[in-house]
């Protein structure tokens, strides 16, 4: 997540007089640490000094104007009327959202609020929530003015505004987006920027090849980019980019979900190109098992998938998927010569955030290794979310039908397409 973790807040008060500790003569600094502690004591934590730092680095990615938390947590005003519910939300690790299980896995974009953040957050409402001195304050964080992209090399909007009614379910819509690049562009960064972002359950966008002509159903091409609440833009590591080869299109599939409002969408995609062709070509693959049938009020129904794969690839994310009565998920490889591995573990599997999970170090799977993912579904009227718990559910695009689907982004020698890559059960 470099491209959001720009810049490092100033600490602190407390916090800075450690170092001094020591880095300097001992016995002098200790008493003045003392004596900065004791009045750190006596005074209550504020929101310029303390509180902001934190709202800035963990919580305005999502908490600022236009983007999708309820709410702006920017200013003080904005942020006191939550002191309670902010409280509340981070210790009950309700937010920021983060989903795998600190068992397994190690992620470059882990969001887990660390003991002091969380303990500093609630102190802050226990001491009344006040302002304190506003010369306290970190500088504003500056964010690009619209998205998370500063200036895109290119910016390529849905061609009309889609009408989305009030209510009713509606199929997936696919947009074709003509790109009018001249050659090929090796894609850096990637954001999708929703619309009418109430409306939108997710959105995937496609690179549809020269000579490939699909229009509806399922197809293998690679995908640019996932974009579902909670997403954030992709930025590979440099020398790592996605290929959008010369005369390809881009379609843009979307899942309208209506809530109660008629709302006009233009859904935008911004990129930044490398500057340089890249030496690693980055594909989406997936596994996936259409075939299910979960039983009416089965509460914990076990599906498996794997696959093998064909070429040496460095794994690079994760990204499960499934829909209401989706439970739990995970992720494990098989190395040769290493017993399996679980990558990630998902316990508590929460629909209403599909996140991708970025491996914090890339793991180089040779040919050969085996990948799995496995997921659980509760079908039960134990499940608050679960529309019918007395059907069997089947595979089916509509969020009341169900998917399994483990989407991992790897890294290859440019040489190989996705198709070279098609990993089946
Ligand atoms: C990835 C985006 C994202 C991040 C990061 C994030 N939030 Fe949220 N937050 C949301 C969204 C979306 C909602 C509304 C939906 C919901 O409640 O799940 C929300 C709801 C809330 C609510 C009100 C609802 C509740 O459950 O109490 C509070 C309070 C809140 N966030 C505080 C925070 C704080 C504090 C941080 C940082 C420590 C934070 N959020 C980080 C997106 C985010």
């Amino acid at each position: 997540m470099r491209l959001l973790e720009g810049r490092v807040n100033r600490p602190a008060g407390r916090r800075a007089v450690i170092p001094l500790l020591y880095s300097e003569g001992v016995w002098r600094f200790l008493f003045v640490a003392m004596c900065a502690g004791q009045m750190q004591a006596a005074s209550p934590v504020t929101f310029y000094r303390d509180a902001l730092p934190i709202l800035q680095r963990r919580c305005q990615e999502c908490h600022r104007p236009g983007e999708a938390g309820p709410m702006p947590l920017v200013t003080y005003n904005q942020t006191r009327p939550w002191a309670k519910a902010i409280r509340a939300a981070v210790v009950n690790r309700r937010m920021p959202p983060w989903f795998a299980d600190p068992c397994c896995g190690k992620f470059a974009n882990d969001r887990t609020l660390s003991k002091d953040e969380v303990d500093t957050l609630a102190q802050w409402v226990e001491d009344g929530a006040v302002a304190g001195d506003v010369n306290d304050a970190p500088r504003l964080r500056s964010w690009p003015e619209k998205g998370n992209i500063e200036s895109p090399d290119a910016l390529l909007e849905m061609p009309r505004p889609f009408a989305v009614p009030a209510k009713g379910e509606l199929e997936y819509q696919r947009f074709k987006l003509a790109t009018g690049f001249n050659g090929d562009r090796w894609v850096q960064a990637v954001e999708v920027r929703p619309g009418a972002r109430r409306a939108i359950h997710h959105v995937v966008v496609y690179i549809r090849e020269p000579g490939e002509t699909w229009t509806k159903g399922p197809t293998t091409s690679d995908m640019l980019a996932v974009y579902a609440p909670g997403s954030l833009p992709v930025e590979w590591t440099r020398g790592m980019a996605k290929l959008i080869p010369k005369g390809s299109d881009l379609v843009m599939e979307i899942h309208y979900t209506p809530y109660g409002r008629a709302v006009e969408d233009r859904t935008s995609v911004a990129m930044r190109f490398a500057k340089t062709p890249s030496s690693k070509r980055v594909l989406s693959l997936q596994l996936h098992k259409l075939a299910l049938a979960i039983p009416p009020g089965e509460s914990d129904y076990r599906v498996n998938v794997w696959g093998t794969l064909p070429n040496d690839a460095l794994l690079l994310s994760l990204f499960p998927h499934m829909h209401l009565r989706g439970k739990a998920f995970e992720y494990t490889v098989s190395r040769e010569g290493a017993p399996p591995e679980t990558l990630l573990r998902i316990s508590r599997y929460n629909f209403h955030w599909q996140l991708s999970y970025r491996l914090a170090q890339p793991i180089l799977l040779k040919k050969g290794s085996r990948i799995s993912a496995t997921a659980w579904y509760d079908n039960s009227a134990n499940n608050p979310l679960n529309p019918d718990p007395k059907i069997e559910v089947h595979w089916g695009e509509q969020s009341r039908e169900e998917m399994m689907v483990g989407f991992f982004d790897v890294a290859v020698d440019p040489a190989f397409d996705r198709k070279s890559f098609f990993v089946r059960e």
